[in-house]
Protein backbone atom coordinates (compact mmCIF):
# COMPACT_ATOMS: atom_id res chain seq x y z
CA UNK A 1 0.00 0.00 0.00
CA UNK A 2 1.06 3.61 -0.53
CA UNK A 3 1.06 5.99 2.55
CA UNK A 4 1.54 9.49 3.34
CA UNK A 5 1.61 10.92 6.36
CA UNK A 6 1.30 15.07 5.62
CA UNK A 7 2.98 16.80 8.59
CA UNK A 8 4.75 13.93 9.87
CA UNK A 9 5.39 15.24 13.45
CA UNK A 10 5.36 13.06 16.85
CA UNK A 11 1.99 11.52 16.08
CA UNK A 12 2.43 11.19 12.24
CA UNK A 13 5.79 9.28 13.29
CA UNK A 14 4.59 7.47 15.64
CA UNK A 15 2.04 5.71 13.61
CA UNK A 16 5.00 5.21 10.97
CA UNK A 17 7.20 3.42 12.92
CA UNK A 18 3.90 1.24 14.48
CA UNK A 19 2.89 0.71 10.83
CA UNK A 20 6.57 -0.21 9.79
CA UNK A 21 7.05 -2.41 13.11
CA UNK A 22 4.04 -4.53 11.92
CA UNK A 23 5.02 -4.50 8.17
CA UNK A 24 1.88 -3.22 7.24
CA UNK A 25 3.89 -0.52 5.00
CA UNK A 26 7.30 -0.54 3.11
CA UNK A 27 9.81 2.74 2.87
CA UNK A 28 9.89 2.04 -0.96
CA UNK A 29 6.46 3.76 -1.42
CA UNK A 30 5.65 6.13 1.98
CA UNK A 31 6.03 9.69 1.13
CA UNK A 32 6.39 12.07 4.70
CA UNK A 33 5.75 15.63 4.36
CA UNK A 34 6.95 18.50 7.03
CA UNK A 35 7.00 22.45 7.16
CA UNK A 36 10.54 23.34 7.96
CA UNK A 37 13.87 22.07 6.54
CA UNK A 38 15.69 21.02 9.68
CA UNK A 39 13.03 18.53 9.86
CA UNK A 40 12.55 17.45 6.62
CA UNK A 41 16.42 16.84 7.14
CA UNK A 42 16.21 14.81 9.71
CA UNK A 43 13.09 12.77 8.26
CA UNK A 44 15.58 12.45 5.37
CA UNK A 45 18.14 10.73 7.51
CA UNK A 46 16.14 8.33 9.58
CA UNK A 47 14.09 7.19 6.24
CA UNK A 48 16.50 7.47 3.52
CA UNK A 49 14.06 5.25 0.89
CA UNK A 50 11.29 7.40 1.95
CA UNK A 51 10.18 10.50 -0.42
CA UNK A 52 10.65 13.18 2.56
CA UNK A 53 9.43 16.45 1.39
CA UNK A 54 7.69 19.90 2.01
CA UNK A 55 5.36 19.49 -1.07
CA UNK A 56 2.46 18.24 0.37
CA UNK A 57 1.08 17.44 -3.22
CA UNK A 58 3.74 15.87 -4.32
CA UNK A 59 3.37 12.69 -1.77
CA UNK A 60 -0.02 12.88 -1.64
CA UNK A 61 -0.01 12.25 -5.51
CA UNK A 62 2.07 9.22 -5.02
CA UNK A 63 -0.40 7.89 -2.30
CA UNK A 64 -3.18 5.56 -2.34
CA UNK A 65 -4.08 6.52 1.57
CA UNK A 66 -3.48 10.04 3.05
CA UNK A 67 -2.87 10.58 6.74
CA UNK A 68 -3.59 14.27 7.62
CA UNK A 69 -1.04 14.63 10.66
CA UNK A 70 -0.28 18.35 10.66
CA UNK A 71 -1.37 20.65 13.93
CA UNK A 72 -5.05 21.36 13.37
CA UNK A 73 -4.04 24.81 12.46
CA UNK A 74 -2.43 23.87 9.45
CA UNK A 75 -4.75 21.07 8.15
CA UNK A 76 -7.57 23.20 5.69
CA UNK A 77 -4.28 24.84 4.23
CA UNK A 78 -2.79 21.89 3.26
CA UNK A 79 -5.99 19.93 2.41
CA UNK A 80 -7.14 22.55 -0.11
CA UNK A 81 -3.27 23.12 -1.35
CA UNK A 82 -3.75 19.37 -2.64
CA UNK A 83 -7.65 18.76 -3.54
CA UNK A 84 -6.73 17.28 -6.87
CA UNK A 85 -3.94 14.96 -5.89
CA UNK A 86 -6.24 13.59 -3.28
CA UNK A 87 -9.32 13.17 -5.30
CA UNK A 88 -10.88 9.66 -4.98
CA UNK A 89 -8.39 8.76 -2.63
CA UNK A 90 -9.03 7.89 1.18
CA UNK A 91 -8.27 10.81 3.15
CA UNK A 92 -7.71 10.21 7.38
CA UNK A 93 -7.54 13.08 9.50
CA UNK A 94 -5.51 12.44 13.27
CA UNK A 95 -6.58 16.12 13.41
CA UNK A 96 -8.37 16.47 17.11
CA UNK A 97 -11.22 18.95 17.25
CA UNK A 98 -11.70 19.53 13.51
CA UNK A 99 -15.16 17.78 12.69
CA UNK A 100 -15.91 15.53 9.62
CA UNK A 101 -18.22 18.33 8.25
CA UNK A 102 -15.31 20.51 7.90
CA UNK A 103 -12.98 18.10 6.39
CA UNK A 104 -15.27 17.00 3.88
CA UNK A 105 -15.85 20.61 2.93
CA UNK A 106 -11.85 21.13 2.18
CA UNK A 107 -12.11 17.53 0.34
CA UNK A 108 -15.09 16.81 -1.39
CA UNK A 109 -13.94 14.77 -3.79
CA UNK A 110 -11.88 12.36 -1.35
CA UNK A 111 -12.96 9.68 0.88
CA UNK A 112 -12.81 11.36 4.70
CA UNK A 113 -12.73 9.45 7.50
CA UNK A 114 -11.14 10.72 11.07
CA UNK A 115 -9.36 8.45 13.32
CA UNK A 116 -8.04 9.11 17.19
CA UNK A 117 -4.73 7.37 17.87
CA UNK A 118 -2.74 7.33 20.86
CA UNK A 119 1.41 7.36 21.85
CA UNK A 120 1.53 3.65 22.56
CA UNK A 121 0.70 3.01 18.46
CA UNK A 122 4.07 3.14 18.75
CA UNK A 123 4.63 -0.32 20.37
CA UNK A 124 1.42 -1.56 18.65
CA UNK A 125 -0.52 -1.34 21.82
CA UNK A 126 -3.10 1.57 20.94
CA UNK A 127 -6.39 2.40 21.67
CA UNK A 128 -7.57 4.01 18.54
CA UNK A 129 -11.40 5.34 17.21
CA UNK A 130 -12.13 5.71 13.28
CA UNK A 131 -15.29 7.34 12.43
CA UNK A 132 -16.93 8.48 8.85
CA UNK A 133 -20.00 9.43 7.50
CA UNK A 134 -21.94 8.92 3.73
CA UNK A 135 -19.70 7.88 0.95
CA UNK A 136 -16.62 7.41 3.47
CA UNK A 137 -17.85 4.59 5.26
CA UNK A 138 -17.10 2.33 2.27
CA UNK A 139 -13.27 3.06 3.55
CA UNK A 140 -13.89 2.20 7.16
CA UNK A 141 -12.90 -1.87 6.76
CA UNK A 142 -9.60 -0.34 5.09
CA UNK A 143 -9.38 2.53 7.24
CA UNK A 144 -9.54 0.20 10.52
CA UNK A 145 -7.37 -3.03 9.43
CA UNK A 146 -4.33 -0.29 8.28
CA UNK A 147 -4.87 1.36 12.18
CA UNK A 148 -5.46 -2.22 13.51
CA UNK A 149 -1.89 -3.43 13.04
CA UNK A 150 -1.44 -0.58 16.32
CA UNK A 151 -3.96 -1.45 18.65
CA UNK A 152 -7.64 -1.92 19.31
CA UNK A 153 -9.28 0.00 17.03
CA UNK A 154 -12.90 0.38 17.92
CA UNK A 155 -15.71 2.50 14.99
CA UNK A 156 -17.42 5.26 16.51
CA UNK A 157 -20.35 7.76 15.54
CA UNK A 158 -18.37 10.63 15.51
CA UNK A 159 -20.04 12.36 18.60
CA UNK A 160 -18.32 10.04 20.53
CA UNK A 161 -14.73 11.57 19.60
CA UNK A 162 -14.25 14.58 21.28
CA UNK A 163 -14.65 12.13 24.80
CA UNK A 164 -13.01 9.50 22.90
CA UNK A 165 -9.94 11.95 22.61
CA UNK A 166 -10.24 13.06 26.20
CA UNK A 167 -10.18 9.42 27.24
CA UNK A 168 -7.86 7.44 25.07
CA UNK A 169 -5.80 10.20 23.30
CA UNK A 170 -4.99 12.33 25.91
CA UNK A 171 -5.07 9.26 27.90
CA UNK A 172 -1.78 8.26 28.49
CA UNK A 173 -0.37 11.86 29.64
CA UNK A 174 -3.28 11.14 32.51
CA UNK A 175 -1.65 7.54 33.30
CA UNK A 176 1.50 8.64 33.40
CA UNK A 177 0.95 10.91 36.27
CA UNK A 178 -1.00 8.41 38.28
CA UNK A 179 2.14 6.18 37.22
CA UNK A 180 4.88 8.76 38.24
CA UNK A 181 3.07 9.78 41.81
CA UNK A 182 2.64 6.00 42.45
CA UNK A 183 6.37 5.39 41.95
CA UNK A 184 6.98 8.52 44.18
CA UNK A 185 5.55 7.24 46.87
CA UNK A 186 7.30 3.96 46.46
CA UNK A 187 10.39 6.31 46.30
CA UNK A 188 9.64 7.90 49.71
CA UNK A 189 9.55 4.89 51.51
CA UNK A 190 12.75 3.82 50.34
CA UNK A 191 12.55 1.92 46.98
CA UNK A 192 15.17 2.66 44.46
CA UNK A 193 13.64 5.09 41.75
CA UNK A 194 14.11 2.62 38.63
CA UNK A 195 12.39 -0.27 40.42
CA UNK A 196 9.92 2.06 41.50
CA UNK A 197 8.42 2.88 38.17
CA UNK A 198 9.30 -0.58 36.36
CA UNK A 199 7.40 -2.14 38.99
CA UNK A 200 4.50 0.26 39.00
CA UNK A 201 4.35 -0.02 35.02
CA UNK A 202 4.06 -3.74 35.11
CA UNK A 203 1.46 -3.23 38.26
CA UNK A 204 -0.72 -0.49 36.31
CA UNK A 205 -0.02 -2.99 32.85
CA UNK A 206 -1.12 -6.39 34.88
CA UNK A 207 -4.17 -5.01 36.59
CA UNK A 208 -5.68 -3.57 33.10
CA UNK A 209 -5.05 -6.63 31.83
CA UNK A 210 -6.72 -8.88 33.93
CA UNK A 211 -9.71 -6.81 33.68
CA UNK A 212 -10.01 -7.03 30.09
CA UNK A 213 -9.43 -10.86 30.34
CA UNK A 214 -11.41 -11.49 33.35
CA UNK A 215 -14.50 -9.01 31.77
CA UNK A 216 -14.69 -8.48 35.81
CA UNK A 217 -16.19 -5.08 36.99
CA UNK A 218 -13.28 -3.15 38.73
CA UNK A 219 -15.10 -2.93 41.68
CA UNK A 220 -14.79 -6.87 41.70
CA UNK A 221 -11.12 -7.28 41.12
CA UNK A 222 -10.37 -4.41 43.64
CA UNK A 223 -12.75 -6.14 46.04
CA UNK A 224 -10.09 -9.01 45.54
CA UNK A 225 -7.29 -7.12 46.76
CA UNK A 226 -9.27 -5.98 50.02
CA UNK A 227 -9.03 -8.30 53.51
CA UNK A 228 -10.53 -6.72 56.41
CA UNK A 229 -8.72 -4.02 58.57
CA UNK A 230 -5.52 -4.26 55.78
CA UNK A 231 -3.00 -2.66 53.69
CA UNK A 232 -5.02 -1.99 50.80
CA UNK A 233 -7.96 -1.05 52.79
CA UNK A 234 -5.76 1.39 54.62
CA UNK A 235 -4.63 2.84 51.70
CA UNK A 236 -7.79 2.99 49.51
CA UNK A 237 -9.27 5.05 52.24
CA UNK A 238 -6.61 7.76 51.88
CA UNK A 239 -7.40 7.78 47.93
CA UNK A 240 -10.92 8.57 48.76
CA UNK A 241 -10.18 11.26 51.31
CA UNK A 242 -8.05 12.72 48.55
CA UNK A 243 -11.25 12.80 46.14
CA UNK A 244 -9.21 10.84 43.77
CA UNK A 245 -12.38 9.48 42.12
CA UNK A 246 -14.11 12.82 41.19
CA UNK A 247 -10.93 14.56 40.33
CA UNK A 248 -9.87 11.69 37.84
CA UNK A 249 -13.67 11.68 36.45
CA UNK A 250 -13.32 15.27 36.07
CA UNK A 251 -10.12 15.30 34.76
CA UNK A 252 -12.03 13.49 31.42
CA UNK A 253 -15.22 15.53 31.94
CA UNK A 254 -12.71 18.50 31.29
CA UNK A 255 -10.43 17.29 28.76
CA UNK A 256 -13.71 16.64 26.74
CA UNK A 257 -15.24 19.84 27.37
CA UNK A 258 -12.00 21.55 25.71
CA UNK A 259 -12.09 19.24 22.78
CA UNK A 260 -15.94 19.92 21.93
CA UNK A 261 -15.07 23.78 22.57
CA UNK A 262 -11.74 23.98 20.34
CA UNK A 263 -13.80 21.61 17.49
CA UNK A 264 -16.40 24.06 18.41
CA UNK A 265 -14.50 27.26 17.37
CA UNK A 266 -13.53 25.59 14.27
CA UNK A 267 -16.87 24.76 12.91
N1 LIG B 1 0.31 13.87 20.08
C1 LIG B 1 -0.73 13.09 20.36
O1 LIG B 1 -0.73 12.32 21.34
C2 LIG B 1 -1.94 13.10 19.45
C3 LIG B 1 -2.97 12.18 19.67
C4 LIG B 1 -4.09 12.20 18.81
C5 LIG B 1 -4.15 13.12 17.77
N2 LIG B 1 -3.14 14.02 17.61
C6 LIG B 1 -3.23 14.98 16.50
O2 LIG B 1 -2.12 14.79 15.67
C7 LIG B 1 -1.77 16.01 15.02
C8 LIG B 1 -0.29 16.23 15.15
O3 LIG B 1 0.04 16.33 16.51
P1 LIG B 1 1.56 16.17 16.98
O4 LIG B 1 1.53 16.05 18.45
O5 LIG B 1 2.22 15.13 16.14
O6 LIG B 1 2.14 17.61 16.56
P2 LIG B 1 3.55 17.97 15.88
O7 LIG B 1 4.62 17.11 16.45
O8 LIG B 1 3.69 19.46 15.98
O9 LIG B 1 3.39 17.56 14.36
C9 LIG B 1 2.77 18.37 13.41
C10 LIG B 1 3.61 18.25 12.14
O10 LIG B 1 2.93 18.94 11.09
C11 LIG B 1 3.92 19.53 10.28
N3 LIG B 1 3.31 20.60 9.49
C12 LIG B 1 2.75 21.76 9.93
N4 LIG B 1 2.30 22.48 8.86
C13 LIG B 1 2.60 21.75 7.75
C14 LIG B 1 2.43 21.98 6.37
N5 LIG B 1 1.84 23.07 5.89
N6 LIG B 1 2.88 21.02 5.51
C15 LIG B 1 3.48 19.89 5.96
N7 LIG B 1 3.68 19.62 7.28
C16 LIG B 1 3.24 20.55 8.15
C17 LIG B 1 4.97 20.02 11.25
O11 LIG B 1 6.20 20.18 10.55
P3 LIG B 1 7.52 20.80 11.24
O12 LIG B 1 7.99 19.78 12.23
O13 LIG B 1 8.46 20.98 10.11
O14 LIG B 1 7.07 22.07 11.90
C18 LIG B 1 5.00 18.88 12.26
O15 LIG B 1 5.96 17.93 11.89
C19 LIG B 1 -2.60 17.11 15.68
O16 LIG B 1 -3.61 17.52 14.79
C20 LIG B 1 -3.17 16.45 16.91
O17 LIG B 1 -4.47 16.94 17.22
C21 LIG B 1 -2.03 14.03 18.41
Amino acid sequence: MKLGILGCGQMGETILKGLLAADAVVPETTALTTKYDAHEQELKERYPKMLVTQDNNQAASQSDIVILATNPQAAKDVLTSCREAIKGKIVVSICAGIYLEKLVGWAPESKVLRVMPNTPCLIGEGTIAVSAQGEAKSAIPVVRDLFSNLGLCTVLDEKYLDVFTALASSGPAFAFVILEALADGAVMMGLPREIAARTTAQMLQGSARLLLETGEHPAALKDQVTTPGGITTAGLLVMEDGGIRSTLARTIQKATNTSNMLGEKER
